[in-house]
């Protein structure tokens, strides 16, 4: 099983998801669907929030990044665990905001942000925007102008530190989209770019070297990059950053391929970055930067569960086995975007041992459209309850309506009950915006 104490497997032998059985709540909602464990999202936020509180005098935020989950619901969550979150288009503002989160609590991010989400964030107050490029700073400049704005600003900043994942995933590698090199002068002249803006106030720098990375070594390595490159610019501009962003990229437990970090193992490499810009504004005689991270998987991956309904199977002989489940690429791309393993189980039959290897297929219209590729499950017949494990983070938020199947509906589960946080789509939402041309009807 994962590494939470939230699930596990009941005296009937089936899955429990925060206390409530799978199967119960696969009769009361139906497949396919997301569960959402919401005493693993608290945990996780108030295990980075106390990280620092107690390691770093309470001198930072926690700041969820919200693409990996973003919904009213756990945006309300964020509110309620005193933590900031980020966003990185006008649709994550929105539903931010629509959850009432305080908006001064907000950062927004994003390579290519448009006039009218600048303009957006700015009519509502947002609290910082990282900005990404030329073009941005020039334009949030004069939106903060029209709008008699002084706006705070972080720079996104590349400290070329080659993290080891996915290599979709990486981010901060010097061929990246984002971010402005700090090792080939190019992060110094945006800073004095922004530095020379009326209306912005440079606040200090934001990097995030990638995503599902388990190496302390590359936080470290990072941290201390940063900071040292605040250090520089004090030494070449004058300007001392009053503020450090560290980005997200915990690794969750996915498959037993991968680590089973428990939270205090989440609060080490909190632990071990904050030790690093601790020594580095040491060496440096900096003031120590407001900190800040931006974990997303880590705080809800874990958390989710996606229950399907088991219907078509088809065993080529010789060569594989396929089920097929009422979900597929439309709820969980991962596997056809990075050949993400899962682990999967019989939530109706979890205490079965596995005697073979399945490959999990989708219901979409291309060969591609699969979950898992020869996963280890026991026999599993049409009406069985599949579980995915591990699917709370960037499965609902890159969902698509592909072949107009549905977006499944949302649960969270808490103290064995469950409510929607998402409701079911219905075939008249997917017509919503549909058109008909006027002179069709002719
Ligand atoms: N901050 C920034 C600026 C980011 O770009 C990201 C993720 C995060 C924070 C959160 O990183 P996390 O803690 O979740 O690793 N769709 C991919 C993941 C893309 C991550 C993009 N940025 C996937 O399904 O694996």
């Amino acid at each position: 099983m994962n590494t939470r104490e939230t699930l596990k497997i009941n005296a009937k032998g089936h899955l429990e998801i925060g206390g409530m059985d799978a199967v119960d709540i696969v009769a009361k909602f139906g497949t396919p669907l997301y569960v959402f464990d919401e005493a693993h999202i608290r945990n996780m936020m108030r295990v980075y929030k106390r990280t620092i509180d107690v390691e770093y005098g309470g001198n930072g935020l926690v700041l969820y990044a919200s693409k990996a989950f973003s919904c009213t619901a756990v945006y309300a969550i964020a509110g309620q665990e005193n933590i900031g979150v980020d966003v990185v288009s006008g649709g994550e503002l929105y539903t931010a905001l629509k959850a009432g989160f305080p908006a001064e609590k907000i950062y927004m991010h994003g390579n290519n942000k448009l006039a009218r989400e600048l303009e957006f964030a700015l009519d509502n107050g947002v609290g910082n925007i990282v900005v990404d490029s030329y073009t941005e700073a020039d334009l949030l400049d004069s939106i903060a102008e029209s709008k008699g704005v002084k706006q705070n600003v972080l720079i996104r900043i590349n400290p070329g530190v080659e993290a080891h994942t996915h290599e979709f995933i990486q981010t901060a590698r010097t061929d990246s989209k984002f971010g402005f090199s700090t090792s080939d002068g190019s992060a110094e002249k945006m800073a004095a770019h922004v530095l020379a803006k009326k209306n912005l106030i440079l606040r200090g720098y934001h990097c995030h070297i990638g995503s599902q990375i388990f190496e302390k070594q590359s936080f470290v390595l990072a941290a201390e990059k940063v900071t040292a490159f605040i250090a520089e610019i004090k030494g070449k501009l004058g300007f001392e950053a009053d503020e450090l962003n560290i980005g997200g990229g915990f690794g969750v437990w996915y498959n037993d391929e991968d680590p089973k970090l428990q939270p205090e193992d989440y609060a080490g490499y909190l632990k071990a970055l904050i030790a690093a810009v601790k020594a580095k504004c040491e060496e440096y005689g900096l003031k120590r930067p407001f900190l800040l991270i931006e974990p997303g998987r880590s705080i809800v991956g874990e958390a989710g569960v996606t229950l399907y309904t088991v219907g078509a199977i088809k065993e080529i002989a010789g060569v594989r086995k396929y089920i097929a489940v009422d979900g597929g690429m439309f709820d969980n791309p991962r596997y056809a975007l990075y050949q993400s393993k899962y682990t999967i189980l019989l939530a109706n039959r979890a205490n079965e041992k596995c005697t073979e290897k399945v490959s999990v297929a989708g219901k979409c219209c291309e060969s591609g459209d699969l979950i898992a590729v020869d996963a280890p499950l026991p026999e599993a017949r049409c009406g069985d309850i599949l579980a995915v494990l591990t699917t709370g983070a960037y499965n609902y938020s890159m969902a698509s309506n592909y072949n107009r199947n549905f977006v499944p509906a949302a649960v969270l589960v808490n103290e064995g009950k469950a409510e929607y946080i998402i409701k079911p789509q219905t075939y008249e939402d997917l017509t919503r915006n549909d058109v008909m041309p006027e002179r069709f009807n002719k």
